[in-house]
């Protein structure tokens, strides 16, 4: 797997998600995005960092939090995600919520200049998840606090086959270690590795519903990770993989909808400060 191209992977994809983002994801995350907003306990004035901010989920309940003596700064690899949550904040006038591109695992920002720093379900699509949280340590104040959530186990989402499917299909570069922050006690165990403290994760269990096929189609292909490989896709080869898709789901068919169970680690872990470092 080769990063730079796994870096373009996920710039263009999202780049081409992004009208189809909030319809088929926004409340099937808002489980984790809100006990993510909750561990943070932003308070008002306080400096903010939103990495992976996508079209602004989080990052603008976190401005609304610290209100306007308080700052919020949204980065993401994609340009249209990061234009869009920059017309969503201007539309609700939060002027000190400022959104720039960048990778996560590179960022362009002083050292210690932020009291928080969150990620939501952004860390699982990055090739080097340890360098963005090394970046989220380092631009952090002392006693500053990281809060980040991904996907959980592999098994515990039903629908974890669309990368296989997709895969099958295509040389996608998607993110083969995708499950693998939300397995066991990994996404604690690397927040200690990047030397943060009083680390503790929670797990969470979501059920994702969709009210049709169409909808449980749109969330998994044009609308999620896999986006950029699904767009090269010819008719035939996206009806055979919309077909092999809903029959890896077929379990969790209600109705004409789905209920697909899904799983969230939510983890949180401090900078320390000097004294205690
Ligand atoms: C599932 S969305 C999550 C967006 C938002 N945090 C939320 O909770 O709705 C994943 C986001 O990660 C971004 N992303 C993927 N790779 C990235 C990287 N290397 N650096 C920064 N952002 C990245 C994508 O562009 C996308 O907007």
């Amino acid at each position: 797997m080769e990063p730079a191209l796994q870096r373009r992977v996920q710039r263009y994809g999202w780049d081409k998600a992004v009208d189809d983002y909030e319809r088929f994801w926004s409340a099937q995350l808002q489980p984790a995005q809100d006990r993510l907003l909750e561990m943070a306990a932003l308070e008002s004035g306080e400096h903010v960092l939103d990495l992976a901010c996508g079209t602004g989920l989080v990052s603008l309940p976190a401005a609304r939090a610290v209100g306007p003596s308080g700052r919020l700064v949204g980065t993401d690899i994609s340009a249209r995600m990061v234009e869009r949550a920059r017309e969503e904040a201007h539309r609700e006038g939060l002027s000190h919520a400022v959104f720039e591109r960048m990778g996560a695992e590179a960022l362009d920002l002083p050292d210690g200049a932020f009291d928080v720093v969150l990620c939501a379900l952004g860390l699982m699509y990055l090739p080097d998840a340890s360098a963005a949280l090394h970046e989220m340590r380092r631009v952090l104040a002392p006693g500053g606090r990281a809060v980040v959530a991904v996907w959980g186990a592999r098994g515990k989402c039903g629908w974890a086959d669309i990368f296989p499917i997709v895969d099958a299909r295509v040389r996608s570069e998607v993110c083969p270690l995708f499950f693998m922050l939300g397995t066991g006690e990994r996404l604690a165990h690397e927040l200690a590795s990047a030397d943060f403290t009083d680390v503790t994760a929670e797990r969470l269990s979501a059920v994702l519903e969709y009210a049709t096929a169409d909808d449980a189609l749109g969330a998994a292909f044009a609308g999620g990770p896999v986006a950029m490989a699904y767009s090269r896709f010819d008719e035939a080869t996206r009806a055979a993989a919309h077909a092999e898709y809903l029959a890896s789901i077929a379990a969790y068919r209600q109705g004409e909808g789905y209920r697909i169970p899904g799983e969230f680690v939510v983890a949180r872990g401090t900078r320390p400060a000097p004294e205690a470092a």
